[in-house]
């Protein structure tokens, strides 16, 4: 059983423009691409879904997520997390060990792995911690964990503390060939703060996030990698000095990557409106010079990838206030069109550059077989309305959490089908 999508619009890396193609798929790969100007193919007794002149890309992937299960099931759970992912384009999804119990056992990995398949909405890859109970105290069983399936070991939510702790759990995936994966925030120097320090800390009389908590660690741990060749990853980067610091890294060889989110990109702690605990993550939103070097970043290949870091938390707890609230925001349906809007359609970036930054540049960073629309490549696609422009309603997320800052933005580049490994897993209602 096949099935032709048809008239999709498809980003040719080679000539920098779109060009319309009917694509069959079948047994879970892309089988065929024909363009769509020799005709209708014969798609007699295959199902068809005609894009109607809609982008179609290889699916996104997201390889910063939480999904919250086990243990916070009141936040996310997988079948709502995966569908939220399902409902914002993307088809692969990495989630965070800091679940409860912590996945820094291979049973918990499975317990993911099988709820996943039999939510069985996207492709589910779990990271396992690097220490037991994300406490920095002592290492997991890095082989059990590799074995049950996890895909990259991080503590992320916090850093690792102990620099022999990272260099021994660097040294132990590099002999295995695994990544570390890394919260970059040094404790000494954060003292229960909220915000970044900048203006909207000086306005309101707040303690601030220095740049410095998260650059320390990112300075360190590229010493540390190229001093055990692990592949070392670089989470959420937010400053311009970590920036400066794996742009350096990268030209000396080192085997560094790194990851951006959505909101470090487009907004700054001089956008916060006020003591709302929606504005609230970690790493916090920067200065605006912050956001112009991640920008940079990206652009110059420093920053490899673009990740959500989608965080949910009910509204209760999101009701405490900025100071009290727990740091995080959800990700998965806003991502595409935020930048879509943001960098594509005001001419800052190709379409293409945007697609490779959440599909091919992450499959190669985490060698996948997926993120590209060949023949022969795993069936995960999407397909994207360009042309309408929506208000983002957090009411309506799929996802449980609703804690966005983003609630009321006009958008454009809204998700309406996403197929994984060939099934259609969610269309727009
Ligand atoms: O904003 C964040 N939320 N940053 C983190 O590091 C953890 C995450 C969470 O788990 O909510
Ligand atoms: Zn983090
Ligand atoms: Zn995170």
């Amino acid at each position: 059983m096949a099935t032709w999508i048809l008239n999709g619009l498809v980003w040719n890396e080679t000539t920098g423009e779109t060009e319309l193609k009917h694509i069959r798929i079948a047994e879970g790969v892309i089988a065929q691409i024909e363009d769509a100007a020799a005709g209708r193919p014969d798609t007699n007794g295959h199902d068809t879904i005609d894009a109607n002149g809609k982008l179609v890309s290889a699916g996104f992937i997201d390889m910063h997520v939480h999904l919250r299960e086990p243990g916070f099931e009141y936040k996310e759970d997988i079948a709502s997390g995966t569908r939220s992912a399902a409902a914002g384009g993307f088809t692969t999804i990495a989630c965070m060990p800091n679940t409860r119990p912590v996945t820094d056992t291979a049973e918990t990995v499975r317990y993911i792995l099988d709820k996943a398949a039999s939510a069985g909405i996207v492709n589910v890859l779990p990271y396992a911690a690097i220490t037991k109970n994300e406490l920095g105290r002592e290492l997991t069983d890095f082989a059990a964990l590799k074995e049950a399936g996890a895909v990259g070991f991080t503590d992320d939510g916090v850093g690792v503390q102990n620099a022999q702790m990272m260099k021994d759990a660097m040294k132990l995936a590099a002999s295995m060939n695994m990544p570390v994966i890394a919260h970059c925030e040094d404790d000494s120097l954060v003292v229960g703060a909220a915000v970044t320090e900048g203006k909207f800390a000086a306005a309101n009389g707040l303690k601030g996030i220095p740049n410095e908590s998260e650059a320390i660690h990112v300075g360190r741990d590229i010493l540390l990698a190229e001093a055990t060749g692990v592949h070392y990853h670089v989470c959420h980067v937010s400053t311009e000095q970590s920036v400066r610091l794996i742009r350096h890294a990268k030209q000396f060889g080192i085997n560094v990557t790194a990851e951006v989110c959505p909101h470090h990109l487009i907004l700054s702690d001089e956008d916060i409106p006020g003591m709302d605990a929606n504005w609230k993550m970690n790493p916090p939103l920067r200065t605006p010079r912050d956001v112009q070097a991640v920008i940079e970043g990206l652009q110059d290949g420093t920053l490899d990838i673009i990740v959500t870091d989608h965080a949910p938390h009910s509204a209760e707890e999101k009701a405490k206030g900025m100071l009290l609230a727990p740091f995080g925001i959800t990700g998965f349906e806003t991502a595409f069109p935020l930048l879509y809007t943001r960098f594509v359609r005001t001419g800052r970036w190709t379409l293409g550059f945007l697609l490779q930054r959440m599909t091919s540049d992450p499959a190669r960073v985490f060698g996948l077989q997926s993120g590209v629309l060949n023949v022969g490549a795993p069936a995960d696609l999407t397909i994207v309305d360009l042309e309408n422009e929506r208000e983002v309603k957090p009411e309506t997320f799929a996802s449980k959490g609703k804690n966005t800052p983003f609630g009321g933005w006009k958008l454009f580049g809204w998700p309406t089908a996403t197929i994984v490994n060939g099934s259609l897993v969610w269309s727009e209602q």
